[in-house]
């Protein structure tokens, strides 16, 4: 019954028009969408460059910046007499009507009346009569609402004008134009033909109730892989809807990885919504016929999906409708927050203590604590942050990604800017001499995972049909990814106290941010195509979650260690292991020193290969429990100092082998330390040690080389197009002072030798995986 609904609903919607008080509305030609293309447009006048025919798009967003190209609006030069703005359709086209918007700008700039013309050849034209004389069309009283004027009944032409009568301030406005294609046979035929492969999906908007009903119907359709949950309720009180899909829901398989696609944070975003209800739809379908993609997929993973983390801002949104909420209607909460970036502000308290030197030893380079009385100062966090805090929280998610709108590109984190401390400093010394801003080669700390980070957003961005079509360039500005379709938010919109950096910083999840289009709440016709330029990424992403390494880290008598902490060689930061001590490390193909830690455990390390086939590698961890007596004795030898770790005068300059307890056999350990009530270490059994130490590991090494496992190497770090981030890689530390202890400060042979790093060169293709 379902489907059959479904299925009306598509046919409906699939016409692309509705009935109006007898009026045919079609939906917008695409001015915000940007299909119209920038050729398309023709004006009579421009003020400035940065006022062209070419910023006449509606919600078109200025920038700050005066000197760039990128103005608020069309404007005309005030000189002229006669003004127009022309849109040249391509093909034959029933014009219904106009939208038309001020300019964004602080002034206020906008058009209050116009007639309208049409023509088929762009040299005749006819103006529009109501009946009796030219019919004056009411425009704008505001710069930012945009106002709808219908036409009493369709007009057929190719080309229309738009001629501003009377104009508040400078004559400027931005617009969207509607209109229907006349249908023509050879291209209906095509499309009846392409109908029959698209997905039987409900490709309508949903308010609340309807998105309530939806989603308890897949429930209903798909019971054994679904389940309909909640993460708390808005400010208005209404849900916070989730759907989970995986084989077995309700509960955290071990070794199983969490998936979470969220969006609406800004209600008004409605497209990201609405995609995530059609791929809970086509989850479902597709798990029942049997897709093998999808049944790996939603058998191998734990997905969640939240389409609308904003409800209360979608509802005055959805009013509205799809054409007439302005840029920012819905944006924000009931109570006026902004949720995407409502997060405490960790990227501070972990750059500042870097600076001073104590990441990772004093403070970890991971699950960063929320500061006291962040969350509790009233009101600073809306009820949506923290619903959605608790359930970040409260879940092993490895990957996550959230869909927003008003751009076409996926940002990658920091989303917050900060420059790194030689910069920092650098900017300190020339403004000190008066030189004013820094300007020279400002750098911004990047994220250790970086080039995980931008492979992730190629994932996405590459197998959109459009995202990388950025030649036309940005929705607001010239293309801001040169080609790529991806980007890092701190250099291009940087903001504090995002989700993303939250994500990052405090829990084990990868989080990114997906731009899903110009036009943040497109006209229902819009959403079957945008399920078909998004349907190829959304999957493709999802199965990015079952990249790197996974595994589970035990004690010897087999039982799962929680909250143990794992840490891949050159990359400073770590995750920990969930509650049944399984985890999972995104990374990229290449070769990876991984080390396990738990209170109360010997540290263990061992050589893990990511290789390009689908599927995590296998990476488990079985520690033996250290000796805390013997630890202290040895701390006691050395006067209860700290003891030096290695390579401190080499930071950054290539990754070295630590050596773990467990490398040490513990008959011969317990004969080096006898009982010796804090007696004499001598320097000569130190030196003793050490040559066992070397000779142990030649000979491991040896052994290493006559079975099939490649030679241990330092940390590879792949690259797309980044340089490899090895001036940001610190070497690690072990939080274990006895593993450290042998180190002392000499650099052996073997470790010189050992440190060779090798660099991969491999190329990327979305066919990777
Ligand atoms: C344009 O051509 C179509 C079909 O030839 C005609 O129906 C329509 O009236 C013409 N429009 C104008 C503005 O001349
Ligand atoms: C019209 O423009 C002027 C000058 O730009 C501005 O001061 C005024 O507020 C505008 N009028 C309205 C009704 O917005
Ligand atoms: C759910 O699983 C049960 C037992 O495996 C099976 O009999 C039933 O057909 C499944 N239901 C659906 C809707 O797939
Ligand atoms: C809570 O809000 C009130 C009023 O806005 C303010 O006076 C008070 O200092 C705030 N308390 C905290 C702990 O921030
Ligand atoms: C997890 O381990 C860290 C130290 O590695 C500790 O600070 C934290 O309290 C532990 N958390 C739990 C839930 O045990
Ligand atoms: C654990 O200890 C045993 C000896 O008791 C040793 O053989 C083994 O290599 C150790 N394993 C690890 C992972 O440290
Ligand atoms: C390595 O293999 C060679 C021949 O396969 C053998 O002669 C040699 O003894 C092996 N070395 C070690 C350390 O096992
Ligand atoms: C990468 O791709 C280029 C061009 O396709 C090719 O010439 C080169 O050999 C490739 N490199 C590797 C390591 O496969």
């Amino acid at each position: 019954s379902t489907a059959g609904s479904f299925q009306r609903k598509f046919q409906m919607s699939s016409l692309g028009r509705t009935n109006c008080f007898a009026v045919i509305i079609c939906p917008p030609l695409g001015m915000e969408s940007h299909r119209i293309e920038n050729d398309q447009l023709l004006t009579s006048s421009v003020y400035q460059h940065r006022y062209g025919s070419h910023r006449a798009r509606l919600n078109i967003q200025a920038s700050g910046d005066e000197d760039d190209m990128n103005g608020g609006a069309w404007c005309a030069n005030p000189e002229e007499k006669i003004n127009w703005i022309e849109l040249d359709a391509r093909t034959l086209t029933e014009f219904t009507g106009i939208i038309t918007q001020g300019r964004d700008d602080p002034i206020d700039d906008y058009v209050s009346s116009y007639y309208v013309a049409f023509s088929n050849d762009s040299r005749e034209w006819t103006v529009l009569h109501d009946g009796y004389a030219e019919w004056l069309f009411f425009g704008n009283s505001d710069k930012n609402t945009p106002v709808l004027s219908q036409f009493m009944e369709p007009v057929v032409a190719r080309y229309i004008r738009i001629l501003p009568q009377t104009w508040n301030g400078t004559m400027c406005m931005r617009m969207e134009v509607l209109g229907c294609p006349v249908p023509d046979h050879l291209s209906q035929y095509q499309s009846q033909n392409e109908v029959m492969h698209r997905d039987d999906l409900d490709y309508t908007h949903h308010n609340y109730l309807d998105m309530e009903k939806l989603m308890k119907s897949i429930s209903d359709e798909c019971p054994n892989i679904s389940r309909f949950y909640s993460l708390g309720k808005s400010f208005k009180g209404l849900e916070i809807y989730a759907m989970e899909i995986s084989d077995n829901p309700g509960m955290h398989e071990t070794g199983e990885p969490e998936f979470r696609y969220t969006a609406g944070y800004h209600g008004n975003e409605a497209l990201g919504r609405e995609l995530l209800l059609m791929l809970m739809q086509y989850l479902c379908k597709e798990y029942k016929d049997g897709n093998p993609r999808v049944r790996h997929l939603v058998d191998e993973t734990r997905i969640h999906l939240v389409p609308s983390v904003n409800p209360d801002g979608h509802m005055k949104a959805f009013e509205k409708g799809s054409e007439l909420g302005s840029w920012t209607l819905g944006h924000w909460t009931e109570d006026g927050h902004d949720i995407f970036q409502n997060f405490p502000d960790l990227n501070n308290i972990l750059w500042d203590a870097e600076d001073k030197g104590m990441v990772p030893k004093l403070i970890s380079n991971h699950h960063v604590p929320i500061p006291e009385g962040v969350l509790s100062s009233n009101g600073s966090v809306a009820v949506e942050t923290l619903a959605l805090m608790s359930w970040m929280e409260s879940h092993p998610f490895v990957l996550g990604a959230n869909l927003q709108g008003g751009e076409r590109l996926v940002t990658y984190p920091f989303d917050m800017r900060r420059l790194t401390k030689e910069s920092e400093e650098l900017e300190k010394k020339l403004h000190s001499r008066g030189y004013g801003e820094g300007e020279p080669e400002e750098e911004i700390r990047m994220i250790e995972d970086q080039s995980l980070f931008r492979w992730l957003a190629i994932s996405y961005a590459s197998t959109h049909h459009t995202m990388t079509q950025t030649h036309q360039g940005g929705c607001h500005t010239d293309d801001p990814t040169g080609g790529m379709g991806i980007v890092n938010r701190a250099k291009w919109k940087p903001i504090p106290g995002s989700m993303n950096d939250f994500s990052y910083l405090h829990t084990n999840c990868f989080e990114l941010s997906i731009f899903l289009g110009c036009d943040k709440f497109p006209h229902q016709s819009e959403l079957i195509r945008e399920w078909e330029h998004n349907r190829e990424a959304l999957l493709t992403f999802m199965a990015q979650v079952h990249r790197g390494i996974k595994g589970v880290v035990r004690d010897k008598e087999g039982n799962p260690i929680s909250n143990a902490t794992v840490s891949v060689e050159g990359i400073n930061h770590d995750i920990r292991t969930g509650e049944s001590g399984d985890y999972w490390r995104l990374l990229n193909p290449g070769e990876y020193r991984v080390t396990a830690r738990a209170e109360g455990y010997s540290p263990f390390t061992r050589l893990c290969v990511v290789g390009f086939d689908p599927g995590a590698t296998y990476c488990s961890f079985d520690l033996n429990k250290s000796n805390w007596d013997r630890i202290k004795q040895i701390m006691a030898l050395h006067g209860n100092r700290p003891i030096r770790l290695l390579s401190s005068g080499n930071r950054g300059s290539g990754h070295r082998y630590t050596y773990s307890r467990n490398q040490i056999p513990n008959s011969k350990f317990n004969n080096q330390f006898p009982n010796s009530n804090g007696g004499d270490m001598s320097k000569a059994r130190l030196r003793q040690l050490r040559i066992m130490r070397i000779r142990r590991l030649r000979q491991q090494r040896l052994l290493a080389r006559n079975t099939t496992t490649p030679p241990p190497t330092t940390t590879t770090t792949i690259t797309t197009t980044v340089p490899p981030t090895t001036e940001s890689t610190t070497p690690w530390y072990g939080s274990w002072p006895l593993g450290e202890f042998f180190e002392e400060n000499t650099t052996s042979p073997e470790e010189t030798e050992l440190t060779d790093s090798l660099d991969y060169n491999y190329n990327y293709t979305t066919d990777d995986y």
